[in-house]
Order: C-alpha cells, then structure tokens, then sequence
C-alpha cells in the first residue's frame, strides 16, 4: 500500500511541515464552496488501494473543520482508499466526553460516530481532555501524547523551587505527570466554571508559598481557567514568575489580552491548531512535527506506538 498524505484547511503549515518530514508531497485535493455555501471537495489523483492520512485538527471554526475532514473521508472511501486514518492534533469536543446535565448531547461520541461513519479507520489524536474519552470511539484511538516534549522545554528553565499546578481537579492526572517527569510538587486549584468564558477558583490546595508556579492544562480556550488560577495563586503567596504550559493553545477572542495582563513570564504551547492570535503573548511553540511523522511512519509499517501514547 503506497502512503498518501492530505489535509483539510486548519492547519496546513503543520500539514506542509509533516510532509515534508515524510519526504512526500501533500496530497492534490480541491477543498471549495458552492455559491450556497455548501463544501465543494474532490481528491485530485487516485487513492486506490492507499494507506491515507488525513491531517486535519477540528479547531474552531470547528464545525466547518469537522465536516472538511468527513467529506475528505468520504470521498477517499468511495475512491476505494485502502485504510484512512484521521491525524486530530487537536480534537474539538472533547470536553463533551460525558453528560454534565440531563437534556444534552454527547458531543465527543457523535463526534467520533460521524468520524467512523465517514470511513475514517482510525484516529490519531493528541493529549484529549480526558483518557477516558477513548470509550467514545468505536474504531481504534490512538492517543498520543505531547507532555514529554513540553516537559523538556519545562525543563530547561526551571529550577527547584517551582511547583506544577494543575488549574482545576480535570487536570490533576496531567499536572502528576509533569510532576513525575520533572520531580516537583504538585498543587492543584479548585475550580468552579461560571459559564463558557468566565471561571472562579474556591481555593488552592497543596504548597505554593514563594514558589514559581507552572500551571499545565491540555487546552487553553478564551483563558478563564488559567487567569482564575494565577489569580488565587498570587493571592495565595505564589512568586509573581509564572509559567504556562498546555498542548492546545486555541486562544479564543480576548485570551491573549487576557492572559497578557498576568505575570505570565512563560506561555508553552505546541502546534496542534494555528496560532488565531497575534496579541502581545510571548509565546514558546514546540512542533508536533516529528512526533506525527514518526506516528504515520510506524502506522504505514505496523509498528508500535507504545512509546508515544498519552499512557505511556
Ligand atoms: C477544562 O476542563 C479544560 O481542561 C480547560 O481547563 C478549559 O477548557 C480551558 O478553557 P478556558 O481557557 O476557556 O477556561
């Protein structure tokens, strides 16, 4: 099975890049609209008998990158594609994992439902909202994992006295692992979300006197999470040095101003979605790119990806 490489349009500098590493060219398709706004999608060569990567993160406008990625699905399916597997860098709806209320829908489960419905093998997803999402999919997830990467750059500045935060109880699993690999303590900031863009934290549990905090999370959307939790880190008697470091840098409407006016003298993020923003964040981005070239490498070949996944 020759391998073809294509991509929807949220994130073609990553898509490019992953190519590149590759060594091949990023697939010919057409990927443009009706006059009614209906998408207007076509694969240029054949994929028959392929072992296809799509690279498409569903980042907002997500539903626009949702159906990008299902209509490219599809039409590879019906051009009797030989295996497609989706790269999801970054995963939209995955905080609808469970149901918080009654009366709502399952987002991630539809999600993924649709993925598999629109032929897609397999996904490769990357540090997802919780691990357990994974019962959500009915064809097999791979769950890859950025922490070692940004844990490296976390590394490489930080000093004795800092102490990971994990911004709300969700995030405990992760900070742990921060924790574990860089062997510092651990607090955690015990949130309460208001609505979709505001936040309050309660309190900060654990030890976080005169030391620099480094707050993780996989994601960072319109900032309300992190800005509550400096905030009660400062008032809890935290140095006014503090580090921000998550896998999905979405940065949704005024984040950037947000979190530009906190004494957040380091913001770590990857790549997974392009940068929406160009407010005045000093922002350190680390690329996913040899991490998903190496995973569409050993996927091509069956290879293991024991090494790579979030579990590991
Ligand atoms: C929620 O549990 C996530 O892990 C993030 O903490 C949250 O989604 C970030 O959203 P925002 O930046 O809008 O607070």
């Amino acid at each position: 099975m020759g391998l073809t490489l294509l991509a929807g349009s949220a994130n073609l500098p990553l898509a490019r890049a992953i190519a590149r590493d590759l060594g091949l060219p990023l697939g010919d398709r057409v990927l443009d609209r009706f006059p009614d706004g209906e998408l207007d999608i076509r694969i240029g060569r054949s994929v028959r008998g392929e072992d296809v990567y799509i690279v498409q993160p569903t980042s907002p406008p997500i539903e626009q990158h949702l159906l990008e990625l299902l209509f490219l699905s599809d039409a590879c399916r019906r051009a009797g594609a030989g295996r497609i597997t989706a790269i999801v860098p970054y995963f939209g709806y995955a905080r609808q994992d469970r149901r918080a209320r009654g009366r709502e829908p399952l987002g991630a489960r539809l999600v993924a439902d649709l993925m598999k419905a629109s032929g897609i093998d397999r996904v490769v997803a990357l540090d997802l909202h919780t691990a357990a999402i994974e019962g959500c999919f009915g064809s097999p997830l791979e769950h890859l994992s950025a922490v070692p990467l940004l844990a490296d750059i976390v590394r490489s500045w930080t000093g004795v006295g800092a102490v990971i935060v994990s911004p709300d109880l969700g995030a405990v699993k992760l900070a742990e692992r921060y924790a574990r690999i860089l062997s510092l303590p651990v607090a955690i900031a015990h949130k309460t979300r208001v609505s979709g863009s505001e936040v309050s934290v309660r309190s900060i549990v654990g030890d976080v006197g005169g030391r620099a905090p480094i707050v993780v999370d996989d994601m960072i959307s319109t900032g309300g999470t992190v800005e509550a939790a400096v905030k009660a880190l400062l008032d809890a008697g935290c140095l006014p040095d503090v580090a921000v470091v998550a896998t999905h840098a979405l940065l949704v409407g005024q984040a950037a101003d947000r979190l530009a006016d906190l004494p957040i003298r380091r913001f770590v993020s990857t790549d997974s979605v392009q940068a929406a923003t160009s407010a005045p964040l000093h922002r350190e981005t680390v690329s996913l790119v040899p991490l998903l070239a190496d995973a569409i490498r050993r996927l091509h070949v069956n290879e293991s990806l024991a090494d790579l996944l979030a579990s590991a």
